[in-house]
């Protein structure tokens, strides 16, 4: 009997064109281009596959992998096509002998060049300034007009200094930025030295950072991480960049904050309760928002999807997949 793969949304063709490409192996897309299943619908999907392809948008809760565990076949291995796979009941999959696996490293550098194109927009109001000058009010050249802020010499504040983090941080050397950021460890001496980088307590990089971009990833440890408390600590002439993980910012502190003046600005591609965004963003000029494009490249997106493919075809070909998440 050939092993059974669904795949919860249509994924880059490289990817299909490997799990086409198994022996034994029989593949179920998402047939409606763009749709996204409700949990009831993936659930009632599930049960007779081997194999699940997903996606960060499908809750893989405890329910889910039941009902996969229980199915005829039982459900293997739940392949998240993300690098995060806080949208996963790791806890559940555990218990009920299902693997899962993720596709770190493939998307560090299109996620760290989304930070700066959103830094850089925020600091310099570009989408300000572009609607600026669609709706016909560029009369001249003014000497106040639409300023911004420099990146030369300012402290760019890292929390998770991760991959993604530390390819922000190279990043930031190319606009003379010093890097103060917050992590489980410090980097080593020599890394920290090439990156022009100090290792710090998030309390002390609050109140010092410029600009503060996130990178850890979401769980209950982080959750709420910037919250009105700890937004209160920044200067208020700070940017907030998140790139990360909504939950990771108590949204509606952040728009306390961003009303009262407490900070400069805000660039997001993240949101807490995705795809809500809280109304009063929709409205301030001082933020600039993106729809969670962090890895929405040609190049990762092709390769988040063959990775997530090459880790069933592993386990497929009875090895161990190589993103196993511990
Ligand atoms: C991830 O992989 O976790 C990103 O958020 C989406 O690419």
């Amino acid at each position: 009997m050939p092993a059974r793969i669904l795949v919860t949304q249509h994924i880059p063709d490289e990817g299909l064109a490997l799990l086409r490409g198994a022996r034994d192996a029989s593949l179920e897309i998402n047939p409606t281009p763009g749709a996204i299943w409700t949990p009831e619908e993936l659930r009632a999907r599930v049960p007779d596959h081997d194999y699940l392809l997903c996606l960060l948008t499908d809750q893989i809760d405890a329910a889910l992998l039941e009902a996969g565990a229980h199915g005829s076949p039982p459900l293997r291995l739940v392949a998240n096509m993300a690098v995060g796979y806080n949208n996963i009941d790791l806890e559940a999959a555990r218990r009920l002998g299902i693997l899962v696996t993720n596709t770190p490293g493939v998307l560090t550098d299109a996620t760290a060049d989304l930070t700066f194109a959103l830094l850089l927009a925020v600091a310099r109001r570009i989408p300000e300034a572009d609607r600026f000058t669609r709706a016909g009010r560029f009369h001249g050249w003014q000497p106040l007009l639409l300023l911004g802020t420099e990146l030369s010499d300012k402290t760019l504040g890292i929390v998770g200094m991760g991959r993604i983090g530390r390819a922000v941080a190279r990043r930031a050397q190319g606009f003379g930025m010093r890097i103060l950021y917050t992590a489980r460890h410090a980097l080593p001496a020599e890394e920290e030295r090439a990156l022009n980088a100090s290792f710090a307590s998030l309390e002390d990089v609050l109140p010092r950072a410029d600009f503060l971009s996130l990178h850890v990833p979401y769980n209950p440890q982080t959750h709420h991480l910037l919250n009105a408390e700890t937004l209160e600590r920044m200067k208020p002439e700070a940017y907030l960049i998140n790139t990360a993980r909504g939950p990771i910012v108590d949204e509606a502190a952040l728009v306390a904050a961003l009303q009262a003046g407490r900070l400069r600005g805000a660039a997001l591609d993240v949101f807490e309760d995705e795809p809500r965004i809280h109304p009063a963003l929709l409205q301030m000029e001082q933020v600039v928002l993106a729809p969670h494009i962090g890895s929405a490249t040609y190049e990762t997106r092709a390769r988040m999807a063959t990775t997530a493919a090459a880790n069933i075809l592993a386990h497929l070909r009875g090895e161990t997949p190589p993103n196993l998440v511990p």
